[in-house]
């Protein structure tokens, strides 16, 4: 049986009023976090080649570009920290003049309601660009001391348990230097509950965590890896990040970050992941983020800088398609263009 002539689809895409009356998923800034990459250094502001109009700032330059992303209405940003030094035990991501440190200070003062996430993990700070502590000498890296309590593993191998130690106490610098969430992104086990547990022992109790509960090994990440200068001196990342033929192991995920003191839970990358995206959106009361990463940006942007795309409609189009698929907040590049957009057409 069908339900033509009498049910027309199409009465209800006529005009853009009715269009609207209908339609089922709206953005607005409220939606949105800006990532922010941090140096050191004075009044710089690096481009990065491979993210158009994504740049790497030195501080005194923020309070300039958080006014601007406040005015916006957005009310959130992420920090990532590239430092100068590296070293093999990443010393910089928990000292207390560390750059991402300093931003969060500097940011604060200047915006207080601003809320302000940070990234955290430690392949920006570890001179082998690996997300934790390496057992054994590690090619190219005379410095190394090893870690004891290792077990069986072999060389090479990230020392799980070890690295959560310097997670708790970057976490408590973050804390300290005001942060309001942090957000632990290196897929190691436990990394959750270590930061809840670091962060109430010292009075950090209201510090939130945002969780890259299921964030997978993607090669969707490679732009950023220039931005922040991460990539991994040897191995790769699928020892820790998750496959991305997996979906019920990203629920196992959810649900242990959950178990473990996770106020919100992120998906990441979130386009190709939509179904991840609407299966923790259903499966777990908690608020879902997305994280639409630079892989993400930087096609679009390739894209459309060729003519073959519109920009504009294909950002929105993504974000849209992001919140349809369940999330509630999405990190994004393209935050300040969108909240531009929607100031636009208001
Ligand atoms: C880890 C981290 C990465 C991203 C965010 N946090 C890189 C990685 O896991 O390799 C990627 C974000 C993006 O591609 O936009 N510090």
């Amino acid at each position: 049986m069908t339900t033509f002539p009498v049910y027309r689809p199409r009465r209800l895409r006529a005009s853009e009023n009715v269009r609207r009356m209908v339609r089922e998923t709206t953005l607005a800034a409220s939606d949105l976090i800006y990532p922010l990459f941090v140096v050191h250094g004075e009044n710089s502001r690096r481009e990065i080649p491979s993210m158009p109009g994504q740049y790497q700032w030195s501080v005194d330059l923020l309070p300039e570009e958080v006014e601007e992303i406040a005015a916006l209405g957005i009310p959130a940003v992420i920090l990532f920290g590239v430092p100068t030094k590296k070293d093999v035990v990443g010393s910089e991501s928990f000292a207390t003049e560390g750059i991402v440190q300093k931003a969060i200070s500097t940011i604060k003062q200047a915006v207080p309601d601003l809320v302000v996430i940070t990234d955290v993990c430690l392949c920006q700070y570890t001179s082998h660009g690996r997300c934790g502590l390496i057992k054994g000498s590690i090619p190219g890296g005379s410095e190394f001391t090893e870690q004891p309590g290792s077990g069986g593993l072999q060389d090479g191998s990230i020392l799980n348990d070890e690295t959560l130690d310097t997670l708790g106490a970057v976490a408590i610098s973050h804390a300290e230097a005001g942060a309001d969430m942090v957000a632990p992104s290196g897929m190691m086990d436990g990394m959750v509950s270590v930061r809840r547990q670091a962060l109430d022992r010292v009075g950090y109790g209201h510090v939130g965590i945002l969780s890259y509960a299921a964030k997978y090994a993607s090669s969707f990440y490679g732009p950023f890896r220039d931005a922040a200068q991460s990539s991994p001196a040897f191995g790769d990342r699928r020892c820790h990040q998750m496959d991305p033929s997996n979906a019920r192991e990203a629920l196992r995920e959810v649900a242990m970050d959950i178990g473990e003191g996770a106020d919100i839970i992120m998906v990441k990358p979130a386009l190709p992941y939509p179904d991840i995206i609407r299966q923790v959106r259903d499966q777990f009361g908690y608020p879902v983020a997305a994280y639409s990463v630079s892989g993400e940006f930087s096609m679009i942007k390739a894209a459309s800088e060729r003519g073959w795309i519109d920009e504009r409609a294909a950002t929105l189009e993504a974000l849209t398609s992001i919140k349809r698929a369940g999330a509630d907040l999405i990190v994004t590049y393209s935050a300040k263009d969108a909240a531009r957009w929607f100031q636009e057409a208001e």
